[in-house]
């Protein structure tokens, strides 16, 4: 764990970055020019779905209402937002290198972070297509999902769901026995820039699944701008976070690491 986090400090200070576990004040994001009214009627026509407080409480989602809890990803969203800002990118990738390390968590709880953030459009996507689970972590059964909507099959506006006025979610509705072909098609990377063509929206993000399990997410990753890597502080090995970020920083900009799940001992540290 001690190596972990002291790799993650000196990947962080070589590339200048700060995680999440830093204090840091949030800033107000600067608004957006405003949307045209065929842009502002596209989003109104998408089928709106309602989230449930228990159950994103069950799944570690606390980012709907400004809180304690919700903090420390309002920070991250908000230094992702500004510095994706600074350098022009609107496309977001959240991996990991192993399995269950937070990545759909961190997705939702930035996805209804930006939900709060009035004047930012934002659309999440769930790419983990062999292990699709945005559908639980919302409990909702979108009426089509995101692979016949990738490719081509449906409209991506019969497909997306609206979660209040300026988030969508574009969700799987099962999991795909070989994804990497959708994942890495020129259809798939058309469909979104039609998508950002159409909806305008200020942020993209995508959950996609682990670096080191299969090529799904090296296949998708030239379509996004940046990705932030969440490792998990007590299972992620130092040498799997190492070959992540040398994977990743291959295809797209590392934005930042996540050290998620990290529990300071305060009282161990204390006696150390
Ligand atoms: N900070 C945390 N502390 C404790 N448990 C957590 C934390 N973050 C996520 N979890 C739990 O870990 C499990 C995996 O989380 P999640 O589904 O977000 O990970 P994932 O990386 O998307 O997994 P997969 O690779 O299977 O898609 C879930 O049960 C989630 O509630
Ligand atoms: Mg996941």
């Amino acid at each position: 764990m001690e190596k972990l986090q002291a790799a993650l400090d000196k990947a962080r200070s070589s590339r200048n970055e700060q995680t999440v576990t830093e204090e840091a004040k949030p800033v107000a994001p600067k608004p957006e020019k405003k949307a045209n009214a065929s842009v502002v009627a596209r989003w109104a026509a998408l089928a709106p779905f309602e989230v449930h407080d228990k159950n994103l409480a069950q799944h570690r989602v606390v980012t709907r209402a400004a809180s304690k809890a919700a903090t420390p990803f309002d920070i991250l969203r908000t230094k992702a937002i500004l510095t994706m800002r600074q350098n022009g990118w609107k496309r977001l990738a959240i991996t990991s290198p192993m399995p269950q390390s937070g990545k759909s968590t961190m997705a939702c709880n930035i996805a209804l972070g930006l939900g709060r953030q009035r004047d930012l459009r934002s659309i999440l996507f769930d790419l983990d297509l062999r292990d699709p689970s945005l559908r639980e972590f919302f409990k909702v059964q979108p009426p089509h999902g995101i692979s016949e909507m990738l490719t081509g099959e449906v409209s991506f506006e019969e497909q997306a769901l609206r979660y209040g006025d300026n988030v969508i979610v574009s969700m799987a509705q099962r999991a795909e026995s070989d994804p990497t072909r959708i994942l890495l098609a020129e259809e798939t990377a058309e469909k979104l820039d039609e998508i950002q063509a159409e909806y305008e929206p200020d942020l993209m993000v995508f959950d996609l699944p682990s670096v080191l399990v299969n090529d799904d997410t090296r296949a998708f990753l030239k379509n996004a701008d940046c990705a932030l890597i969440v490792v998990r502080a007590d299972t992620t090995t130092y040498s799997q976070f190492e070959k992540c970020q040398r994977e990743v920083a291959e295809h797209t900009n590392v934005l930042g690491v996540v050290l998620n799940a990290y529990r300071h001992d305060k009282r161990a540290a204390e006696t150390a």
